[in-house]
């Protein structure tokens, strides 16, 4: 087993580790606060090949491997995870749910614009009914001679108000329930779709999410993706990919707040010394280090399973368990170190902490994910 990253892996990592410092952190409190996307940064990300990374090159990608991908998600969600889960979800459910399961046509459509960053794309599975139990889907395409007629609200849609296509599941025959889902790619500019609330969120500010709404939207036959009545499938695998996206966002978070909480511990000090004389908080780094290394591995074995072809269901549940946990762990304890100033937006921590949260919930909770690990045991 070889634990070095090969030199392209080093190379991509320290470019997207300097794009993150000079054009994300800039304005990172500011985008938090005003709950603004970052689209230049974004567009920027796009022009150097980052959205399109793990692609292949005939649809606009870098050709590079999966673990590379991982490596860039977790570079910018150290600094900040909004754009961190706004490019995951369009790398790895939107354009990850195309190259699965789409046509050659839908491919080569819609691919090329999304993956070098001029269009975003969005995945629309939650419902208001429909959350952890994906299979409670209520919005339907139904086929009227000439096309699917789409009907329904999607809700909690990360990239949502920002995306020009999404990646919809809809039931095609709703006696079927769960037989009865597919999938379709939708445009936003296809007459009957429209955006509608968005959220106001405790963390991950900056990212956009909002509801989605179809109302008779018409969809050719030719936008379904994968096969009639498979959608579920379709759904379940995309998110085995978006899960491993997540553990990479969450990663991100735990080491960029222990990077602060380490600095801050050589730097600030009370009682007439630096914090870290103090052996209960460097055991607490400790730890920390220790808990994020555990994360790392296990997310870059989902990495390489994928990469490799081997099955990843379970090994992504796993590391977005443990990653998120991570994150949730660290920021937390890293606020506790940095004292008040740790409740203070300047030193960063405070919004990781927010940011951390959503990552134990979305794209499965880490309850499901135990689901799914626990289903593959006793089986
Ligand atoms: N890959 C391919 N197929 C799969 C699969 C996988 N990983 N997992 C299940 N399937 C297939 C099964 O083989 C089965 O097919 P057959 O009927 O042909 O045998 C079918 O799907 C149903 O499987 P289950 O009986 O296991 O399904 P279930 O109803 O018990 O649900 C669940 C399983 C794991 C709980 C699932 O509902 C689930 O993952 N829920 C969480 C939903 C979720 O993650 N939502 C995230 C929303 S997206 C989001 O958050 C994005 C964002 O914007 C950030």
């Amino acid at each position: 087993m070889n634990f070095q990253l090969t030199d392209q892996q080093l190379s991509i990592q320290n470019i997207t580790r300097q794009l993150a410092q000079t054009e994300l952190l800039p304005t990172v409190l500011k985008d938090d606060e005003e709950g603004k996307f970052p689209e230049k940064a974004y567009a920027k990300m796009g022009q150097m090949g980052l959205i399109g990374l793990p692609f292949p090159k005939e649809y606009g990608g870098q050709g590079a491997d999966y673990l590379s991908y991982v490596l860039a998600v977790e570079e910018i969600s150290k600094v900040n995870s909004s754009v961190g889960i706004a490019y995951s979800v369009c790398t790895s459910l939107f354009s990850g749910g195309l190259i699965n399961s789409a046509s050659e046509e839908l491919k080569k459509k819609y691919l090329p614009d999304v993956l070098s960053g001029k269009k975003m794309g969005a995945f629309c599975l939650t419902e208001p009914e429909a959350g952890s139990d994906a299979a409670g889907c209520k919005t339907t395409a139904l086929w009227d001679g000439e096309a699917y007629v789409l009907n329904g609200l999607k809700c909690f849609i990360t990239n949502g108000p920002l995306a020009d296509y999404f990646l919809v599941f809809a039931l095609t025959d709703p006696e079927k329930k769960t037989k009865g889902l597919s999938a379709f790619v939708v445009e936003k500019a296809m007459p009957g779709v429209s955006v509608g609330t968005i959220e106001n969120k405790c963390g991950i500010r900056s990212a956009q999410v909002s509801e989605i709404i179809f109302e008779n939207v018409r969809v050719p036959k030719e936008n379904m993706v994968g096969e009639e009545g498979r959608g579920f499938a379709v759904a379940m695998k995309d998110l085995d990919g978006g899960r491993i996206g997540v553990a990479a966002q969450g990663l991100g978070i735990a080491k960029g707040a222990y990077d602060i909480a380490l600095q801050y511990l050589k730097d600030r000090q009370q009682f007439g010394k630096p914090l870290f004389k103090n052996q209960y908080l460097t055991f607490k780094m400790a730890e920390l280090s220790v808990q994020i290394e555990q994360a790392q591995y296990m997310l870059y074995k989902a990495a390489m399973d994928k990469q490799e072809g081997r099955s990843y269901s379970i090994s992504a549940a796993k590391a977005k368990m443990v990653c998120t946990d991570a994150a949730m762990q660290v920021s937390q304890e890293a606020v506790q170190m940095l004292g008040g100033n740790g409740y203070m937006k300047e030193y960063h921590v405070e919004r990781m902490m927010r940011d951390a949260k959503i990552t134990q919930i979305y794209e499965g909770t880490n309850e499901i994910q135990k689901l799914v690990i626990s289903g593959s045991l006793f089986r």
